[in-house]
C-alpha cells in the first residue's frame, strides 16, 4: 500500500525513464505529475528504443495504468501524435490511460508565443524546448487557462475559450505582432479532442487515493530535474513547474502519507540542455568528448547537451529538497574511457567556501573544488553484480555515496533493462 517517486537530481536527462521502467515491473499505476511534451523519456527494451514525451513510460508494461496527473500541461497535438506512434508499434494505449480533468491544455498559441519569445530574446533566452510549457503554466497561474474538463462541455468551452482568446489575442497582436488565434477552428479542434479523450478523463486524485487505499501501488514519474525546478532550480533558467517532491504531491493529488520511497536519479556525470549556470561544465574539446561518449543529444529537440563532471553540491541540494531515500546512478559506463575522473565536491566564491548550492540562482564567479579519482579503463556494460565491477568503479560509486550522504541502490551500466545492477 504505497507510492514511490522518481525525481531527477541534476538538470534533467539523468536517465529517469530507464530507472522508472526498471522499478515498475510490479507497479499498478504510473503517474506523470508535472511538465508536458518538453520531456523526452527514453526506454530501451529488447533492443527497441521508445521515447515518451507525455505518456508515462509505464505504458510498456501491459498491466500498468498510466495516469496524466493534474499538474501536467497536456498538448492535444503532441498527445495524439504519441498515441498514434504507440499504435504503430503495436502498443494499444486505449483503456490504459487516465487523464486528470484538471490538466491544463497547451494551445497552439502557447507554442507560438514560446517560440517567438525565445527567438526574440537574443542573449537573454532561456533555451526552452519551445513546446509552450512556460506560457501555458503562466496562463494557469494567471487563471486564464483551459483545462481538460472544459473540453467536455461545448457551451462551457465556447464561453471560456472566447474569454481566453480576448486576452491572448491582445497579447499576440500588441506584444508580439503575431496573428490572432481564430475561435472557430480552435473550438472545433478542442471539442474533437475532448470527444477523443472523454472516456479517459477522471478525478485522478480521487481515483489514485481510492486505489492506494485498496493496496495498489503507484509510481510517480518526475520529468526534468531539481536544477530545473521553478523554485529550487537555477532561476530564471528553469522549467515552469515544481519538478521536485512537493510538485509530485501537488501534481497528482495523492495523500502524501502514501509516499514511502523517493529515488533520485543522478547521472555519473552531469549534462544540461538550454542556457543557465553549470559550474562543473567541461568546455571545448573536453566537453565535446564527453558528449560524444555519452551520446548526449536531447530526446525532444535533438539539441547537443552541455556536459561536465559530477557535482556533489547539486545532488546534496536535491537530496534535501526532495527527501531522497536513495539514489540510482546512471550511465557510469560512459566514464570507462577516462584515466582519471573528476568530482566537484564543493563551491568557493573568492575566499569563501559556500555551504550549499545557492538558491538565489546566482552562480556567477563560482569556483568548483575538485577531487580526482582513478578511472577503471574497462568496459562494464556486461557486468551484472556490484562485486564484479572493477575496483576503481566500485570506489567511485562508494565515494559518491559518501559525498552525497544518500545510499546508492541502483547502478545503470547501459541503456537496456538488463544493464542495471541492484546494490
Ligand atoms: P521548457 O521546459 O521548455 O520551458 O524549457 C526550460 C528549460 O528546461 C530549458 O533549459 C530546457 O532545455 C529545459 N528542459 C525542459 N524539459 C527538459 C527535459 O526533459 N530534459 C532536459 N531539459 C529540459
Amino acid at each position: 500500500m504505497s507510492a514511490q517517486l522518481v525525481v531527477g537530481t541534476q538538470w534533467g536527462d539523468e536517465g529517469k525513464a530507464k530507472v522508472i521502467d526498471y522499478l515498475s515491473a510490479e507497479i499498478d499505476f504510473i503517474v506523470r505529475y508535472q511538465g508536458g511534451a518538453n520531456a523526452g523519456h527514453t526506454v530501451v527494451v529488447d533492443g527497441e528504443t521508445y521515447i515518451f514525451h507525455l505518456i508515462p513510460s509505464g505504458i510498456l508494461y501491459p498491466n500498468a495504468i498510466c495516469v496524466i496527473g493534474n499538474g501536467v500541461v497536456l498538448d492535444p497535438v503532441a498527445f495524439t501524435e504519441e498515441m498514434e506512434a504507440l499504435r504503430k508499434r503495436k502498443i494499444e494505449p486505449a483503456g490504459r490511460i487516465v487523464i486528470s480533468d484538471a490538466c491544463h491544455i497547451v494551445l497552439p498559441l502557447h507554442r507560438l508565443i514560446d517560440e517567438h519569445r525565445e527567438n526574440a530574446a537574443g542573449t537573454k533566452k532561456i533555451g526552452t524546448t519551445k513546446r509552450g510549457i512556460g506560457i501555458c503554466y503562466g496562463d494557469k497561474t494567471m487563471r486564464i487557462g483551459l483545462r481538460v474538463g472544459d473540453l467536455l462541455n461545448a457551451e462551457r468551452l465556447k464561453e471560456r475559450l472566447s474569454h481566453i482568446l480576448e486576452i491572448k489575442n491582445r497579447e499576440l497582436r500588441h506584444l508580439y505582432g503575431l496573428p490572432e488565434a481564430q475561435l472557430e477552428p480552435l473550438l472545433e479542434m478542442l471539442l474533437q479532442f475532448g470527444q477523443n479523450v472523454r472516456g479517459m478523463v477522471k478525478n485522478t486524485s480521487l481515483y489514485l487515493n481510492e486505489n492506494l487505499a485498496k493496496g495498489k501501488t503507484v509510481m510517480l514519474e518526475g520529468a526534468q530535474g531539481t536544477g530545473l525546478d521553478i523554485d529550487f532550480g537555477t532561476y530564471p533558467y528553469v522549467t515552469s513547474s515544481n519538478t521536485t517532491t512537493g510538485g509530485a504531491i501537488a501534481g497528482s493529488g495523492i495523500d502524501f502519507r502514501y509516499l514511502k520511497r523517493v529515488t533520485g536519479i543522478s547521472k555519473a556525470y552531469v549534462s544540461r540542455v538550454g542556457e543557465g549556470p553549470f559550474p562543473t561544465e567541461l568546455h571545448g574539446e573536453a566537453g565535446d568528448h564527453l558528449r560524444k561518449l555519452g551520446n548526449e543529444f536531447g530526446a525532444t529537440t535533438g539539441r547537443p547537451r552541455r556536459c561536465g563532471w559530477f557535482d556533489v553540491e547539486l545532488v546534496r541540494h536535491a537530496a534535501r529538497v526532495n527527501g531522497l531515500t536513495e539514489i540510482a546512478l546512471t550511465k557510469i559506463d560512459v566514464l570507462s574511457a577516462y584515466d582519471t575522473i573528476k568530482v566537484g565536491i564543493g563551491y568557493k566564491r573568492g575566499s569563501e567556501t559556500l555551504n550549499a548550492f545557492p538558491t538565489d540562482g546566482n552562480l556567477d564567479n563560482i569556483e568548483v573544488i575538485y577531487e580526482e579519482l582513478p578511472g577503471w579503463k574497462k568496459p562494464i556494460g556486461h557486468v551484472l553484480k556490484f562485486a564484479d565491477l572493477p575496483k576503481e568503479c566500485a570506489s567511485y560509486i562508494k565515494r559518491l555515496e559518501e559525498l552525497t550522504g544518500v545510499p546508492i541502490k541502483v547502478v545503470s551500466v547501459g541503456p537496456g533493462r538488463e544493464h542495471t545492477i541492484p546494490l
